[in-house]
């Protein structure tokens, strides 16, 4: 039986040490059965919201998930002067029209544990002709350097001046097209690129950028406010400033990465999940693999259904840029392949330091060794990464119950799968984390059977 804080309830405070809802106690071994809803992408819903800030009128955004990322980027824009009202079915409307330099100390004390206040540089410098953007945070998966940003912007015509806590940057003359070629297609810095040449004087090429679909339905909602940008089929956009932009009115992309999560919580857990909002096209890679592991799936009108197919089986997997195997994707995957017959390998080359959850995955029983080297593959998609680390994870290994903390929001839902699969209890610490990038995650958790308590 769940004792379950409310949601709201569970994010206030709690012993003071922690904040409300932020243990729970697992009790594994049961599949997961039932049916989930996904909502829009936590990684297009935040940067659409930064690009209402372009436009002259209000804009809505449509199926915005209820998470903190979303909740930090509102109380960003509020603090510049934008007001933002929400409906409970998750419709944001977002009205620019007062918008207004803030205090720096005020930006800082709003930025929260997130990356996407280094988005509001363009639209700000455009807006006010100056911006400050405090030290980033967000998942510790990598040092998440911003150097892309920070380059593109000055192509752009920006003065960027380093400060003890954060950026100001300003644009005295105005912002102009640049030509751009990313050393690596950055998810951010192409939405940097995208978010400051739509109002930029003249043309913006920008080359060997990021493609993902909340790329591409970033570029749908920025055409909807009057912005011209063309895709060509080598990583290569062209973005046309124009004088003014006006609102969107836009539903965000289903989140790609939450639908992973679930699929890979059934093969784990021999379980039997629809995620309702599932979209097969942008999802292909993943369903590849997730059948090549012994995944089952049945691609309806409203959903995906996901189970296996029979026997879990070893895979390799190297992660890759759109329209590779997603590196929010590793994690939870990790998990179903420890109960797999045999030797699995997963190549993180996103990031650089990815896989270091699974340290907490051996104490729960799993056999994983992470190799500092990458693999050679000769025909990869993008030039080989010095930062790059193989996992080797032989099963099957029958999980135990543990106590462990949440190191970042795909690696903690990691744990969650993990001690749902484990048999016996398990503690796990620092959830607020993972209610970062899941909505309602607790009803969820409820709505599959997960046997779990809330106690801190
Ligand atoms: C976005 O992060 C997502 N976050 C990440 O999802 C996702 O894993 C990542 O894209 C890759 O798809 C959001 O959209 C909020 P990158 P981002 O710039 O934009 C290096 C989740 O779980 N790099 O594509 O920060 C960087 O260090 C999160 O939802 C530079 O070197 O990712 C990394 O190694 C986790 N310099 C690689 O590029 C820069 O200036 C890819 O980063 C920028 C990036």
């Amino acid at each position: 039986m769940n004792t379950l804080l409310s949601e709201s309830a569970a994010s206030g405070r709690g012993d003071g040490s922690q904040p409300a809802g932020d243990v729970i106690t697992i009790r594994g071994g049961r599949p997961l059965r039932g049916t989930i809803e996904v909502k829009g992408a936590k990684n297009l819903a935040t940067k659409a919201m930064v690009a209402a800030l372009l436009g002259e009128t209000v804009s809505t955004l449509r199926d915005v998930p209820d998470i903190s990322d979303v909740a930090v980027v509102r109380s960003l824009l509020e603090v510049h002067g934008v007001t933002v009202d929400a409906d409970a079915d998750g419709t944001l409307r977002l009205d620019p029209k007062g918008a207004k330099s803030a205090a720096m100390d005020l930006i800082d004390a709003h930025a929260g544990a997130s990356r996407i206040p280094i988005l509001f540089c363009g639209p700000l410098l455009h807006l006010l002709g100056q911006a400050f953007i405090p030290d980033l945070g967000g998942c510790r998966i990598g040092d998440r350097p911003i150097d892309f940003h920070l380059n593109a912007l000055r192509n752009f015509g920006a003065v960027v001046e380093k400060l003890p806590s954060g950026i100001r940057l300003s644009a005295p003359d105005g912002l102009h097209g640049a030509n751009i070629e990313l050393p690596y297609p950055s998810v951010g810095a192409t939405e940097q690129v995208l978010l400051t040449a739509v109002r930029a004087k003249g043309t913006t090429e920008l080359r060997n950028a990021a493609i993902e679909p909340e790329i591409m339905d970033l570029i749908a909602v920025l055409q909807k406010m009057g912005a011209i940008i063309s895709y060509e089929p080598n990583r290569v956009i062209f973005i046309e400033g124009v004088d003014e932009l006006v609102g969107y009115d836009h539903r965000a992309i289903f989140d790609r990465n939450e639908v992973a999560s679930w699929a890979c919580a059934a093969l784990a857990t021999d379980g039997d999940i629809f995620v309702a909002g599932a979209k097969q096209q942008e999802m292909l890679t993943f369903l590849n693999v997730f059948r090549k592991a012994g995944g089952w799936f049945d691609v309806r009108e409203d959903g995906i259904q996901f189970r296996r197919a029979g026997d879990l089986k070893p895979v390799m997997v190297e992660t890759d840029v759109h329209p590779g195997f997603m590196t929010d994707w590793q994690q939870p995957l990790i998990v179903a392949l420890t109960q797999a017959e045999g030797t699995s390998i997963v190549h993180e080359t996103v990031y650089e330091n990815r896989l270091g959850f699974t340290q907490a995955l051996n104490h729960m029983g799993a056999d994983i060794v992470v190799h500092a080297e990458g693999l050679a593959s000769p025909d990869r998609r993008v030039p080989r990464r010095e930062l790059e680390q193989a996992a080797v994870i032989t099963g099957p290994t029958p999980l135990h119950g543990a106590d462990v903390v949440v190191p970042d929001l795909r690696g903690g839902y990691s744990y969650v799968i993990a001690a749902l699969t484990a048999a016996g209890e398990s503690t796990i610490s620092n959830v607020g984390i993972i209610r970062r990038g899941y909505e309602k995650f607790f009803d969820k958790l409820t709505a599959v059977g997960a046997d779990f308590d809330v106690v801190g």
